[in-house]
């Protein structure tokens, strides 16, 4: 899909990988609407680039999460392309105190329930156009989980295979259902974690040329060696996952 004119919707898009595609997108001429929860940093990124919308929603309510899907099918019948990249990351012991359950159902609502309400909003109007695609954004851990983000890797993996299922129902559609997997990457989600980050650019180029080309499924840089020693010996890889903590 050359993406030039094409209207494209990133939720998160106001932070690290999002904000990173949101730049990517408009050098290449897209229409962009960002979604996100901060009123203040939707309007800072508006006023530097010119959006084709902002919409603040806390996408982990579902109900605000409906009420938003049907004014974005009002408000732009020419959607392409939904990039479900919003998400958060807590780093907590599942059984300590820290773990409250209004933690793990936030944490489930966000990564996973949301990208499934608004691609069951937004499909209608997907389907009308010639050309459509819906990109989730999962994660390394989604193939094999780490130790701290327990709850994390969950909802990650349950996108990964969620959106295995949906590219089935929706093979002789009109929307491609497209998959990225990247590694650690240098964001405010990784303060204080991890090393040797990806450059969120990386993910962004690889976000682009995805929609771009024909690739549906895309291990970006060092998730590629996870994907291919887990399936070499699993064993090793959940070994290697789990002494990274
Ligand atoms: N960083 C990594 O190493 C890494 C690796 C693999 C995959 N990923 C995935 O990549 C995606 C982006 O991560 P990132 O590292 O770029 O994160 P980030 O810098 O923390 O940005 C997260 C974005 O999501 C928005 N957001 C978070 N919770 C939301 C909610 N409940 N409702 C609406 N918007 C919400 C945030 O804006 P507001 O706070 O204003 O809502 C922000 O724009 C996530 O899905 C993450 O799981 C990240």
């Amino acid at each position: 899909m050359d993406l030039r004119g094409v209207k494209v919707l990133i939720t998160g898009g106001t932070s690290g990988i999002g904000l990173a595609t949101v730049e990517a997108l408009l050098r290449e001429e897209a229409s962009v609407i960002v979604v996100a929860r901060d009123k203040n940093k939707l309007a800072a990124l508006n006023n530097k680039h010119d959006l084709a919308g902002i919409y603040s929603c806390d996408l982990a309510n579902s109900k605000a999460l409906i009420t938003l899907g049907e004014q974005l099918v009002n408000d732009h019948p020419d959607l392409q392309v939904l990039i479900n990249n919003a998400g958060i990351q807590n780093n907590i012991q599942f059984d300590s105190d820290e773990s409250t359950t209004h933690k793990i159902e936030y944490e489930m609502q966000a990564n996973f329930l949301a990208p499934l309400l608004l691609i069951r909003t937004l499909l209608p109007v997907l389907k009308k156009q010639q050309e459509a695609a819906i990109l989730n954004v999962t994660t390394g851990l989604a193939l094999v989980p780490k130790t701290n983000s327990a709850v994390y890797c969950g909802t990650k993996g349950g996108l990964r295979i969620f959106t295995q299922a949906l590219r089935n129902q929706l093979a002789e559609s009109n929307v491609r259902i497209i998959e990225i997997l990247p590694p650690v990457v240098e964001t405010p989600m990784t303060v204080g974690r991890g090393s040797n980050k990806l450059h969120p650019d990386k993910v962004a180029a690889a976000i682009l040329s995805s929609i771009k080309g024909r690739a549906n499924e895309v291990y970006v840089s060092k998730t590629k060696l996870l994907y291919w020693l887990a399936r070499v010996s699993p064993a090793i890889a959940r070994n290697m996952m789990r002494r990274l903590g």
